[in-house]
């Protein structure tokens, strides 16, 4: 199933590479592993989607691999002749191969994308999440408030606050007051700083 204002919002994230780069991967992965001495890293994605985020990290991690244990939730996966009609490897000059076995892998369980990446991929809604102290890394990566309102909410950052180990890091591309509010409200500490190309901040929140 697809919700056909949402299809929208994929394809109108102009320079969605150049924001996920920013936010995910720059202000996300390389600002955690790069605080610490990791070994390995377990990251939740709130949104797989394309898998682009995904992808980057993937792509990122070659320089200096660790041990990534990928977890995305995705409600309503795209349908392969949609992912096969994104140009995000040839974007990126890499080979389309991980790419596509992100998507072909199975849901459900975990697969190896090489021998450093792990990707687990679960159909599920955001509001059934329920693990505890098990993320170093959330990528919320969730549609807009506008669009959808519930998933900014405390019923929500709570089960993503639980989900983190204690010392973890949620990154998401928002600023907007209500949303820092409610992260604040079921336990985060909150920083806004400089956002992607056209955006003036995001959040990054920490689990103490
Ligand atoms: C902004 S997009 C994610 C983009 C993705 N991170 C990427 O790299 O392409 C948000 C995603 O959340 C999914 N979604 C929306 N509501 C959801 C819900 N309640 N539970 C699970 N997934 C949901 C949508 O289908 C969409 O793929």
């Amino acid at each position: 199933m697809q919700i056909p204002e949402w299809n929208e919002q994929y394809h109108s994230k102009h320079g969605a590479v150049a924001e996920a780069l920013h936010v995910f991967i720059k202000e996300g992965f390389q600002y955690y592993t790069t605080s610490q001495n990791l070994d390995k890293i377990s990251i939740l994605e709130i949104g797989f989607g394309t898998g682009l985020n995904c992808f980057l990290t993937f792509l990122e991690n070659k320089n200096n691999p660790i041990r990534v244990q990928y977890t995305g939730i995705e409600a309503f996966p795209l349908e392969f002749l949609e992912v096969q009609s994104l140009n995000f490897p040839s974007l990126l000059k890499s080979s389309e191969v991980p790419f596509l076995k992100m998507h072909n892998i199975p849901w459900e369980e975990q697969s190896s994308i090489d021998s450093h990446f792990q990707l687990t991929k679960l159909k599920r809604r955001f509001s059934e999440i329920n693990s505890e102290d098990e993320f170093d890394l959330i990528y919320f990566d969730a549609f807009g408030i506008r669009v959808q309102p519930e998933l900014w909410t405390e019923e929500i950052f709570k089960l993503m606050y639980k989900a983190l180990k204690p010392g973890g890091v949620l990154v998401t591309y928002a600023a907007n007051g209500s949303a820092k509010r409610a992260l604040i409200s079921v336990g985060f500490e909150v920083d806004r700083i400089p956002g992607p190309p056209g955006k003036r901040e995001m959040m990054r929140a920490y689990k103490r």
